[in-house]
């Protein structure tokens, strides 16, 4: 019996007692039928959650990009693996097949080795959504270097921040990259980044935008003529099971960000199966993700999960809105797109514009439609439901995090019934629970609490780069013994799941997770600025925006209110990226302190949100008095 596919309800709850009882069996079964190994693991995995250690597959050693190209060749050559579609859309799109990939994946592997790039070293990726970007990733994994991409939209300051922390050898940028009707300076940005980064001997670019860049010498290559001038073959670097596939960063609540660490094998493991069920992959599908490449559901979903499982995944230059708001549907049309998977924070953009932009399109290539990063609200997901879906494609709610490496809890297509605003069941060999505030387990149904994973996956980050009590701490110290998540969720009377949102200072903005700590950090750098307390209250189409508390500093000068906030958002831009600014901006005298001194977020919260009830237990408070003022001068 297999169990790489989940075929009915009946099936998916038989694999999930199985992978409960018997997860090393089960997880065992699937590594062993579905991927090429150069040798098998002693223990498919070891762990111990007091102390955050967790191994998968051990001493096994693989390659991924075997797996994700090499093994697919002699079924596979000619068949696509990546179409591009630029941004332009009278620009013709790209079909890359299974052998160009792997040609075009082993002239950059070729050409990293010989640019001085081996095993173990970090390499920074800093590209659009171009084919590059993918053949960047792959190539590092094919010669075992550790790929950590940037998102394309982060600022210099961001951008050193990252590179500084995972001592990164190399930087692969281009000379620009285009978004909508914007082109974005990346190889200016880099430049700016690079002044304070000595980890960095070499920076490859890509072109793109024939911008005029600036080369230093000696440090700065284009990429063509390296690629022109490298072998088209190339043999794969063997790697441990357990050695750091990626550093990917995530926002925490402090203001260094989290370079989150995976490995390889149980990445690899994770990232198809869960591919495969939840979107009820097939062999002739078109899939599309439509999140960039530089967060975690586009190293899984655009990339690995679909490459490993031999499919053909689409890579999107653009942004929905250009040149108009039908140009998600013109793709799925264009390509035949048969799983479609997004974020609400879209969803909710195209929902307010004309119904007219959709319904030209008849979508009937669509087989599969999924969400994820946020929330989704019922009328999103109706919306999404009508008239992508058509009413007849199953909707994913897919929950899971940077941290959980693959999707944990959704409907799997075709298997589980949906319910609006519900990320459903656990997936195999997920086991959430909800905790009280007493850390005890909360039984039963039709309850609230903090969301917990009480066993190991394979795709679990293994660390924080360079930081593994900080991993433990975050993760592992709130709910001892159990993977705390920093959400919370409630489980209705048949058991499905809910995400209720974050209950640590993480806020989701466009589905983005920004952690409000640095965007505090950046404002107080401004020389006006005394002190500073961010929140996030709920926004129509962003899910979440930022509101700011700010206290000047008092120096008898008089400044204009309008000018300072344009400046606050200035420094926000600079130094984190313009997804983190502030949509409303309240200068006040003081905040609400406990007597310890921290700052009474929730109070903040509510004021932010309108709500002036309820503003829960203030016996801690210090300064009672300054709530009333900053209730007056709330901005609606
Ligand atoms: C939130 C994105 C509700 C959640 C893959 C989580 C969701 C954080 C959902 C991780 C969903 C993601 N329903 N909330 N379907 N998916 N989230 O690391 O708060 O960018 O902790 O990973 O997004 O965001 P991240």
């Amino acid at each position: 019996m297999s169990y790489y596919k989940i075929e009915n309800l009946e099936q998916y709850f038989k694999h999930y007692n199985k992978s409960i009882r018997e997860p090393r069996k089960f997880w065992g079964k699937i590594a062993e039928e579905n991927f090429t190994w150069y040798q098998q693991w002693e223990k498919v995995v070891d762990f111990n959650m007091a102390e955050a250690e967790v191994k998968w597959f051990t001493e096994a050693k693989v390659n991924i990009t075997k797996n994700c190209i090499d093994r697919h060749l002699s079924k596979r050559g000619e068949k696509t693996a990546i179409i591009f579609e630029p941004n332009n859309p009278s620009e013709s799109a790209l079909h890359i097949s299974y052998n160009e990939l792997y040609e075009r994946v082993s002239k950059m592997a070729n050409v990293l080795r010989e640019q001085g790039v081996g095993k173990g070293d970090r390499v920074c990726i800093y590209l659009p959504m171009i084919p590059e970007l993918a053949v960047s990733v792959l190539a590092c994994a094919r010669i075992g270097a550790i790929h950590s991409v940037i998102f394309a939209g982060f600022s210099a300051s961001a951008v050193s921040a990252r590179i500084n922390d995972s001592e990164c050898k190399m930087v692969i940028t281009s000379d620009g990259g285009y978004r909508g009707n914007k082109t974005i300076d990346l190889k200016g940005i880099v430049d700016e980044a690079l002044e304070s980064c000595s980890s960095v001997s070499k920076v490859l670019v890509v072109k793109r935008t024939e911008t005029e860049i600036k080369m230093q010498e000696g440090r700065d290559f284009w990429l063509q003529p390296l690629l022109d001038a490298a072998l088209d073959y190339n043999v794969a670097e063997i790697m441990d099971a357990e050695d750091p596939l990626f550093i990917l960063y995530t926002s925490g609540s402090t203001g260094k960000p989290k370079g989150m660490v995976h490995t390889t094998a149980g990445y690899m493991v994770y990232t198809a199966y869960t591919f495969k069920n939840v979107f009820s992959h097939e062999e002739n599908d078109i899939f599309w993700c439509t999140a960039d490449i530089g967060w975690i559901t586009g190293h899984s979903y655009i990339l690995y999960g679909p490459l490993l499982n031999g499919g053909t995944t689409v890579i999107f230059e653009g942004v929905p809105s250009y040149p108009d708001f039908s140009r998600f549907w013109d793709i799925i049309e264009k390509h035949k797109i048969t799983q479609f998977y997004t974020a609400p924070t879209a969803i909710r953009s195209l929902a307010k514009e004309s119904l007219d932009y959709i319904q030209k399109y008849p979508l009937k290539s669509l087989k599969v439609i999924g969400s994820v990063g946020e929330p989704i609200n019922e009328e999103a997901w109706h919306w999404f439901n009508d008239h992508v879906g058509d009413k007849r494609c199953p909707v994913v709610d897919t929950w899971w995090q940077t941290e959980t490496g693959g999707i944990m809890i959704s409907p799997i297509a075709f298997v589980t019934p949906t319910k609006p605003t519900y990320a459903t069941l656990p997936l195999p060999g997920i086991q959430p629970v909800l905790m009280d505030e007493k850390r005890n387990e909360i039984e039963g149904n039709q309850v609230v609490g903090s969301l917990c994973i009480k066993f190991p996956w394979p795709g679990i980050a293994r660390t924080i780069w360079g930081d593994h009590e900080r991993y433990k701490k975050t993760y592992f110290s709130a709910f001892p013994g159990k993977y705390f998540t920093g959400d919370g969720a409630l489980r209705d009377e048949v058991g499905y799941y809910r995400i209720t949102g974050r209950v640590d200072d993480v806020v989701i903005v466009s589905g983005h997770n920004l952690g409000t700590a640095p965007i505090e950090d950046a404002i107080n750098e401004h020389p006006a600025v005394a002190e500073s307390a961010i929140v996030g209250f709920p926004h129509e189409i962003k899910g979440n925006a930022l509101y700011g508390y700010v206290i000047l500093k008092e120096t008898g000068e008089v400044r204009n209110k309008e000018n300072l906030a344009k400046e606050i958002n200035q420094y926000i831009a600079d130094h984190i990226g313009p997804i983190a600014k502030l949509d409303k901006i309240q200068f006040v005298s003081g905040l609400p302190k406990t007597r310890s001194g921290k700052i009474m977020r929730r109070i903040l919260r509510k004021i932010a949100e309108g709500d002036f009830s309820n503003f829960g237990d203030t016996s801690t408070l210090l300064n009672p008095e300054v709530v009333e003022g900053i209730m007056n001068e709330r901005i609606s």
